[in-house]
Formats: structure tokens, C-alpha cells, sequence
């Protein structure tokens, strides 16, 4: 028998009042300790957290051995959710962490779930997939059909899926039940792979790239990390937060973090200086720039970088510290400025980079004016 633990909690929680200084604190001690376990990417561990604490979902890109799969799994270990089977809720089992490799076989229902049939019943019951989790890992989402990604894709705006003629939610907030994905893609194989539309990548409320070790002492760090170990240095980490620390700092949040005049101006105006029709300037980078949705998520995204902080004022600062995530998937560069930088080399960097220039562009215009 396959060896497993049912873990059954009934959390019935009532949404705390949550300072900021508390969710500062504990911020800054989920990322210090992810820091124990993953050498040097602060700046993107920090950005998952925004992400998670924003309730958006993150791509996150980069090439294999670099410690993706490991982020994914620290954080969940963080939140107590890495070993944790079975949590129900309303008589539906959730996982803590599931994790999908995408293939070109793989179907929706592998995601999602089906109906199987109980001949001791005579009935057809749910069989909930992967998806019934607090953390979902895609790996190589790129390499699912586009069928199992707008199932995916579906499933995350939308927060809930139908088997049968059923339809289950993904996230219950009043029972400290969230519902966060991660998908993983590698920037540099293209070869039997099935890229995201532009339309749908923006489903994900960050694409954050994620590059080699900066320096020669940070990999030489994280083989010493290594060097006494066999195991995963994250299965040392100890628990630091509940699930419903999560949905609780989310509200807190959205309820108390005020963005001021000045930063909305600057918020808007970064966004409209993105829009090639309207700002000449961009023209040679982008064809298409941000839409008010990417304003909205962009202003939430800054509203959880001040909270860490510990501020309860959205400062341009905290706008520049999320702009290239949250922005960088939503602009579709200028095809001959892609052929241009491809010539010249930057093969698979160069759509990101475009976008990581203009939005610095953008950004620069709107701050002169403020
Ligand atoms: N910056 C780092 N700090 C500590 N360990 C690291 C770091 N980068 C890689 N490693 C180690 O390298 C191994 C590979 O990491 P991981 O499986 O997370 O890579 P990945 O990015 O998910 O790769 P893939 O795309 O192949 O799935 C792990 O043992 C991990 O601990
Ligand atoms: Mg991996």
C-alpha cells in the first residue's frame, strides 16, 4: 500500500486584522530562510512572495539547474504545505504542493480531474487532480498542448473547475485556502514545444526570469552549500507561517495600503508612456504596449512591495521595484528591433530585454514629470 498520510485540518478561520509591521517581519523571515537553502536570486524570491501575497500567479523562466523546482518547494515547505497530502474542505481533498510535468500527452482532465466510475456505488464520482492544491508547480508548461494550457490558464483566472457537471473551487478564503501556480519554462528549447499565446500570458501576474549565479562566489557558495550534504538543503528549512497567514496578509493589503496621488500619477503615466500610439518614442521597441488591466495589476503588485517594507504608503519606488515583472509579458516588441537584437546574438533574451528597456523608458518619462 502506497504509503499515505491523511492530513485532515478543518481550518475555520476569520480574517485576522494583520499590521504591517507584522507582515514585514514575517516577509523579511520567509526570505531569509528561503536564503539559507537557495544562494543569491533575493530580488526573485522576493517577487514570488509579492506575487503569492498579490493572489496572482507567477511564470517563472530560466534554464534548467538553477534552482526553480527548489524556490517552489522551499516556499511551500515554508508555509507547511511541502509533506502535507490531504487538507479537506467542504469534502474536497487538497494537496499542500502538487506538481505537474507538462508533456504533449498530457490532457486536461490530468490537471484538472474526471469522473471514474465505483462499480460498489454504481455511480460516477470526482476524481480530483493535481490541480485541488495550495501550490500548484507546472513544470515546462511550454510543452503541455494548447488545449491542457487554456485548461490551466482556464482554471487559474477563473479559480474553480467543473468535472462532471460539477464545478469545484480552487480557493475558499474564509478557510485559509489558497490557490497559487507556478509554471515553469525554459527560455531556450523551442524544439517540440507549444509557446503561450501573448493573449494568455498575461494569466500570470508575473513572468520573473530568472539568470545564472551572478558572481564566481556565488556558485562557489552554493557548492559548499552542497559539499556535506546528499539531501536538499530546503528539507532542513523549518515552518515559519499557516496557509492562513497568507490570505490574511493578502487582505490586510488590499484593505490598508494606500497609494497617494502621486503615485498613481506616476502608476498611469508609466503605463500610458508604454503605448507606442500614443508615446512616439517607443515606437522602435514595442507594438503594443500595457493596458489598464497591467495598471491594475501593477498598482497591487507595488501595494505588496511597500507592505514589505513595512510601509503603509505605495511609494514610486516600490512601483520600480515591480514593473519589469508584472509588465515584461504584457508588451509585444517591435518584430524588427526582435530581428535586430537576434542577429546581433541575445537568441533568447532578446523579446524580454526590449521590454525591460522600454518599460525602464517609460518609467524614466513618467518620473521626469512628476
Ligand atoms: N542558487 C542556488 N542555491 C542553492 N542550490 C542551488 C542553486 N542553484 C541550483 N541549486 C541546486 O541545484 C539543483 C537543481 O535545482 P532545481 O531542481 O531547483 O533546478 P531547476 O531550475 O528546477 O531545473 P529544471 O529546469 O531542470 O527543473 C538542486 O539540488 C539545487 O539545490
Ligand atoms: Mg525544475
Amino acid at each position: 500500500m502506497a504509503n499515505y498520510i491523511a492530513v485532515s485540518i478543518a481550518w475555520t478561520i476569520d480574517v485576522r486584522p494583520m499590521e504591517v509591521r507584522e507582515i514585514e517581519e514575517t516577509a523579511s523571515k520567509i526570505i531569509s530562510s528561503l536564503n539559507k537553502a537557495i544562494i543569491g536570486y533575493e530580488k526573485e524570491l522576493k517577487l514570488i512572495l509579492v506575487a503569492l501575497l498579490s493572489n496572482g500567479h507567477v511564470l517563472l523562466e530560466g534554464v534548467p539547474g538553477i534552482a526553480k523546482t527548489t524556490a517552489v518547494k522551499g516556499l511551500a515547505r515554508l508555509i507547511g504545505l511541502d509533506a502535507v497530502n490531504e487538507i479537506e474542505i467542504d469534502r474536497i481533498p487538497y494537496r499542500g504542493l502538487s506538481r505537474v510535468q507538462c508533456t504533449p500527452d498530457l490532457m486536461p482532465s490530468d490537471i484538472t480531474g474526471s469522473l471514474i466510475y465505483n462499480p460498489k456505488d454504481l455511480k460516477f464520482e470526482p476524481r480530483f487532480g493535481p490541480i485541488f492544491s495550495y501550490i500548484l508547480l507546472a513544470d515546462e508548461i511550454n510543452r503541455a498542448i494548447p488545449r491542457t494550457q487554456s485548461a490551466l490558464l482556464q482554471a487559474m483566472q477563473e479559480r474553480e473547475v467543473t468535472i462532471g457537471d460539477r464545478t469545484y473551487r480552487l480557493e475558499y478564503r474564509d478557510k485559509g485556502k489558497f490557490f497559487f501556480v507556478l509554471a515553469t519554462q525554459n527560455p531556450v528549447e523551442y524544439e517540440g514545444t507549444y509557446p503561450l499565446p501573448e493573449a494568455q500570458l498575461d494569466r500570470f501576474l508575473m513572468r520573473i526570469v530568472m539568470e545564472y549565479p551572478e558572481t564566481l562566489e556565488e556558485e562557489k557558495q552554493i557548492l559548499r552549500l552542497h559539499m556535506a550534504r546528499l539531501r536538499e538543503p530546503i528539507e532542513e528549512l523549518d515552518k515559519v507561517i499557516d496557509p492562513d497567514w497568507i490570505i490574511a496578509a493578502q487582505e490586510s493589503i488590499a484593505l490598508n495600503v494606500k497609494v497617494p496621488e502621486s503615485t498613481l500619477e506616476y502608476i498611469t503615466r508609466g503605463i500610458r508612456y508604454t503605448r507606442p500610439e500614443m508615446f512616439e518614442p517607443l515606437r522602435d521597441l514595442l507594438l503594443l504596449g500595457a493596458s489598464p488591466r497591467a495598471g491594475i495589476y501593477l498598482m497591487r503588485a507595488a501595494k505588496v512591495h511597500a507592505a514589505l517594507r513595512g510601509s503603509e504608503e505605495v511609494l514610486p519606488e516600490d512601483v520600480d521595484a515591480v514593473a519589469s515583472a508584472v509588465l515584461n509579458h504584457r508588451l509585444i516588441p517591435n518584430p524588427e528591433k526582435l530581428v535586430e537584437l537576434r542577429m546581433s546574438g541575445e537568441t533568447f533574451t532578446s523579446s524580454y530585454r526590449i521590454a525591460r528597456e522600454a518599460i525602464e523608458f517609460a518609467l524614466r518619462t513618467a518620473r521626469k514629470e512628476l
